[in-house]
């Protein structure tokens, strides 16, 4: 049987880091707050030069070491982002470029905080059903581009951030199964009100920023990570132990304690970084499995299961050996 197997892995942050306490001094806010409601202490933040293609070319060059794999490798580059460099080219282009990856195609994806995993189901079906040999699949955001800094309901639970994986064709297991999902009917709950086509309004006060239904969202976010659960339970025919790993969207800690415990799995098989990257949407998967992987908890042969949940709303998980 032909897999798609994850060979590199790698992440990247910015090296500005702004903490809780930080953020006391830009708002109405506190760490004692921060912490109970969300588990978060910090969050990267992107210096002025810095771009999500920058974060993500990091990322790439860092998996595609450990996979040994050179620019001209790659038969396939994706970006999962909800912010680009630019509305043209599409990152996946620039980064393309910057890599020197001449030739092969580079798109762009955005489904918000599950665009790690839909990428990892659009790539996994290219390359098994022949489309090529190697892919790159990135999740890059600067989510501090979009969040309005005057609003606290929102400005504390985000960061910037990039992580990249390299899959190529392989006869040993690799990606085991993928789901992604979506339904469009809750846009108001989590969104930006302007962008490019609806235009902005300045002289209104709205920019492009994130705007959220907080509670709405969390209920909706652990609803979904129970019928992941079960969508998952099916793939394995009941063997929910024989994942070894469970590496959820890193948005709120409390959402992660509910998924791990709708999946019955216990928190020494979490991996969790929200306390120290906050929410990097697209980039939260792929950063905490990176992460995982270099302090030696994620091993070789390890079966992973991957969810995430964001606006869209979006939603899909992917089990893997790695
Ligand atoms: N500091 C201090 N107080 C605050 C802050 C803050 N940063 N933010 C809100 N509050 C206040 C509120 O004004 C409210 O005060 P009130 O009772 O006087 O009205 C009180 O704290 C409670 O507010 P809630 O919104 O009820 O707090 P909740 O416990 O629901 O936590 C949170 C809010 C953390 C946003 C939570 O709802 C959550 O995590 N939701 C899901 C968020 C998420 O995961 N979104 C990302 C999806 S991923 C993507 O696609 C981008």
């Amino acid at each position: 049987m032909t897999y798609a197997r994850i060979t590199g892995i790698g992440s990247y942050l910015p090296e500005k880091v702004l903490t809780n306490k930080d953020l006391e001094k830009m708002m109405d806010t506190s760490d004692e707050w921060i912490r109970e409601r969300t588990g978060i202490k910090r969050r990267h933040i992107a210096a002025d030069d810095e771009t999500t293609s920058s974060l993500g070319l990091i990322a790439a060059r860092h998996a595609m070491e450990m996979a040994d794999v050179t620019a001209g490798d790659l038969d396939m580059i994706i970006v999962a982002t909800c912010t680009p460099d630019k509305v043209i080219p599409g990152t996946a282009c620039i980064i393309q470029r910057h890599l020197g990856a001449k030739r092969c195609p580079a798109i762009d994806i955005n489904a918000a905080c599950s665009g790690f995993i839909y990428g990892l189901d659009q790539a996994n079906r290219y390359l098994v059903t022949g489309g090529g040999r190697r892919a790159l699949v990135i999740g890059a955001e600067t989510l501090s581009r979009i969040t309005d800094w005057h609003d606290r309901t929102t400005a504390v639970l985000f960061g910037d951030g990039a992580g990249a994986a390299v899959l190529e064709v392989s006869d040993e297991p690799g990606i085991l199964s993928t789901h992604i999902h979506a339904n469009g009917e809750f846009e108001d709950l989590l969104q930006t009100r302007n962008g490019v086509s609806l235009g902005f309004d300045a002289s209104a006060g709205l920019g492009a920023f994130i705007e959220m239904n907080g509670n709405a969202v969390f209920k909706r976010a652990v609803a979904t990570f129970d019928s992941m659960a079960r969508e998952t339970v099916a793939d394995l025919d009941g063997h929910l132990e024989d994942i070894d790993w469970f590496i959820p969207h890193q948005a709120n800690m409390r959402i992660i304690l509910a998924a791990a415990k709708k999946l019955g799995m216990s928190m020494d098989r979490v991996i969790a970084t929200v306390d120290e990257h906050a929410n990097t949407s697209a980039a939260s998967i792929p950063l905490a499995m990176d992460l995982a992987v270099r302090d030696g908890r994620i091993k070789r042969g390890d079966t992973l299961l991957i969810g995430a949940f964001g606006a869209g709303f979006t939603w899909g998980s992917a089990m893997l050996e790695f």
